[in-house]
């Protein structure tokens, strides 16, 4: 096998391996020019409680890149099954206007918060580092809020899925 056809092959299985791991879906969300900006994230991750950080992962493509290249805070949503219709409504359009039309967002410390969510984490960006097609932003937790009776909405092989059904094993 040449290099080229062993990177593609590489490529391939790296896809579909991330496919099966099943992640809980996140709306990541700022303001920019008194616009709200975001999309639907897997891509993250808690970092450290001391300071309590985590970080996100956004393609340098993503609608919300350059927004969060100049702003200084942005929220990372967590989405429960009850989200299901805003995670819908990101995926279905392009616009700011029309991406925050479904849902009940408020501005709280200059960020979308989505207010069901099953918790939200506002956060200052502390840190960029570019890596490839991606940015990583680390962020230092300014606020956050959980929702105790909330079921994540999860993404796995390329559909959601509900968790909170899955038997104890
Ligand atoms: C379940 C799911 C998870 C995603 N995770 C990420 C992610 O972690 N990082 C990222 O940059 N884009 C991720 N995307 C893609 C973005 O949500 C979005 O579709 C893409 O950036 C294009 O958005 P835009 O039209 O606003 O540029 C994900 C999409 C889906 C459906």
């Amino acid at each position: 096998m040449s290099d080229v056809e062993n990177k593609s092959a590489v490529l391939e299985a790296f896809r579909d391996g991330m496919r099966h791991v099943a992640s809980t879906v996140y709306a990541v969300t700022t303001f920019h020019d008194g616009k709200p900006f975001g999309i639907l994230a897997t891509a993250v991750s808690s970092l450290s409680f001391d300071p309590p950080s985590l970080l996100i992962c956004i393609n340098q493509s993503a609608s919300l890149h350059e927004p969060l290249a100049s702003v200084e805070t942005f929220c990372v949503n967590v989405m429960g099954l009850t989200n299901r219709d805003v995670a819908d409504n990101f995926m279905a359009t392009k616009t700011a206007e029309d991406r925050f039309a479904v849902g009940e967002w408020e501005n709280s410390h200059g960020v979308p918060v989505l207010t069901n969510a099953q918790s939200s984490f506002v956060c200052r960006i502390a840190h960029r580092h570019e890596y490839g097609t991606h940015t990583i932003f680390i962020g230092e937790l300014i606020d956050a809020h959980h929702r105790e009776d909330a079921a994540p909405l999860t993404y796995y092989n390329r559909h959601y899925i509900d968790i909170s059904k899955a038997p104890d094993r």
